[in-house]
């Protein structure tokens, strides 16, 4: 078995040029297939709030949820480094309860690292956290948390003022310790200066190819929802038309009685079933 992945792993990466692979998982066997294929890194990401959990948003995911998550994707895990989001407002609060909350992810969890989402606004909390120890990965770019405040699921730095501020964000971050950033929604050209300008690793989601990673969310990458599909998007498979296929086959089965056939069925011998009459 390979030797579990660490940040300093991630950093050699980035040096010697190859790519790493980021997926998200949100349970047991999803976390044992995509840990089983090698990838780099696991994030038990708040996008099981629209992917999982059935909300319009990553809002109401709450720190319960990603710890009981956390939990159920570790036990599956092997190599792969497991990545916690800190939902919405579990880290603006206060510093008491941020500490605690990503003591949580990582003690109860049993994640290897935490995401933030934000920039220059979170670089105190960024800094607690490091100081103590713990991995931060970054988030910049579309800020799913902020949906409400950026007024939609839009690409990002678009202006040369935007731009120039997630440059500097992505530079105060890595100042304040962060191990990774995940750039999600912004040109590739912007992702591309970005990765260059860093010491460590930019794992891009909608963010080009120049990213030193990428990150997508699994079930969006095996095409299980046919009804979401964002332009950055690359369907490796269609498991929403095999399961629905699986599906409507047991149905009918099970309507024609074929199913459960003789190799699915227990017997008791003829001698004993006497004794019952
Ligand atoms: O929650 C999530 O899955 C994420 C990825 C989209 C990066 O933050």
């Amino acid at each position: 078995m390979s030797k579990p992945m660490t940040t300093l792993e991630l950093y050699k990466m980035k040096q010697e040029g190859q790519p790493i692979t980021m997926l998200t998982a949100y349970d047991f066997p999803t976390a044992m297939l995509v840990d089983s294929a090698g990838i780099d890194m696991i994030l038990v990401g708040d996008s099981m709030g629209n992917v999982v959990l059935g909300y319009d948003t990553t809002v109401p995911v709450t720190i319960d949820d990603i710890v009981h998550h956390t939990k159920a994707v570790n036990r599956g895990v092997k190599r792969a480094m497991v990545v916690a989001d800190m939902p919405f407002m579990s880290c603006h609060i206060s510093e008491e309860e941020t500490m605690r909350n990503a003591a949580r992810l990582m003690q109860e969890g049993g994640a290897k690292a935490v995401k933030i989402e934000g920039g220059h606004q979170v670089i105190n909390v960024v800094k607690k956290l490091t100081d103590a120890g713990i991995p931060v990965m970054g988030h910049l770019g579309l800020t799913p948390q902020s949906v409400n405040q950026i007024g939609g699921f839009r690409v990002q730095g678009k202006t040369a003022a935007d731009a120039q501020q997630l440059i500097d964000d992505a530079k105060v971050l890595q100042d304040a310790g962060i191990f990774a950033l995940v750039l999600e929604c912004i040109p590739a050209q912007l992702a591309k200066k970005v990765t260059a300008e860093l010491d460590i690793p930019t794992i891009g989601i909608g963010a080009g190819v120049d990213c030193d990673g990428q990150v997508l969310v699994t079930h969006d990458m095996l095409g299980v929802n046919d009804q979401f599909k964002p332009k950055f998007v690359k369907c490796f498979t269609n498991l929403h038309q095999e399961i629905m296929k699986a599906l409507e086959t047991y149905k009918e089965e099970v309507k024609e009685r074929q199913f459960p056939a003789a190799e699915h069925t227990f017997n008791i011998s003829e001698e004993e079933l006497k004794k019952l009459y």
